[in-house]
């Protein structure tokens, strides 16, 4: 059965989505780790409250850097549970080698943009401000650029003119949530996981 890491620094609704699928057969996967670089992250909380085993990946005093040696045991957690499909969801430190060398195309990303348009945080209010008409959703390949890496599914997002951050990023979020689980039944299938 295809396991799944999760990791995430945030709300985790990406995660629950996830979830979702799984506990309803849309998706024959498991979700066997959610870890969180942020104590305080929703994410952390509903994994527990799900059963699912849940742990800190404790970066301090970095606020931003993702130390190369809790790369590497990230990198082992991950593999002692069983993981062999690692998804970002939300999570705000950029992976390595340490990470990625131990897992070769089997990490994801979800992006709310239509990249390569808009990489980086708060793609929603980039787009905004840029004044364009639509946006969306991608998930890709994990690789050691910055929301690079080869696109597994895209769905665009139409911006309206009264539309505030708050309310497009909410938009965006409900076609995440459809499309995450999608794409890593996508991917694992052609990556024979
Ligand atoms: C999502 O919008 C995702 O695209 C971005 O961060 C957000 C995470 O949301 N990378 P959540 O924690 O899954 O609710």
């Amino acid at each position: 059965m295809l396991t799944l890491g999760i990791l995430g620094s945030g709300s985790g609704s990406n995660m629950q989505a996830i979830l979702d699928a799984v506990e309803s057969g849309q998706l024959r996967a498991r979700i066997a780790l959610v870890l969180s670089d942020n104590p305080d992250a929703y994410i952390l909380e509903r994994a527990k409250r799900n059963g699912i085993p849940a742990e800190l990946i404790d970066c301090a005093p970095h606020r931003t850097k993702f130390p190369e040696a809790i790369q590497r045991e990230t990198a082992e957690k991950l593999k002692r549970a069983g993981v062999d499909l690692v998804c970002l969801a939300g999570f705000m430190r950029l992976v390595k080698s340490p990470i990625l060398d131990v897992f070769p195309s089997k990490i994801l990303n979800i992006h709310p943009s239509l990249l390569p348009a808009f990489p980086g945080i708060e793609a929603w209010k980039q787009a905004l401000e840029a004044g364009v008409s639509e946006t969306g959703v991608t998930v890709h390949e994990v690789d050691i650029g910055m929301d690079t890496g080869p696109v597994i599914l895209q769905e665009s997002v139409a911006i309206h003119s009264d539309d505030t951050p708050e309310i497009l990023h909410a938009r965006i979020q409900i076609v995440e949530h459809r499309l995450y689980p999608e794409a890593i039944a996508l991917h694992a299938q052609r990556i024979n996981l």
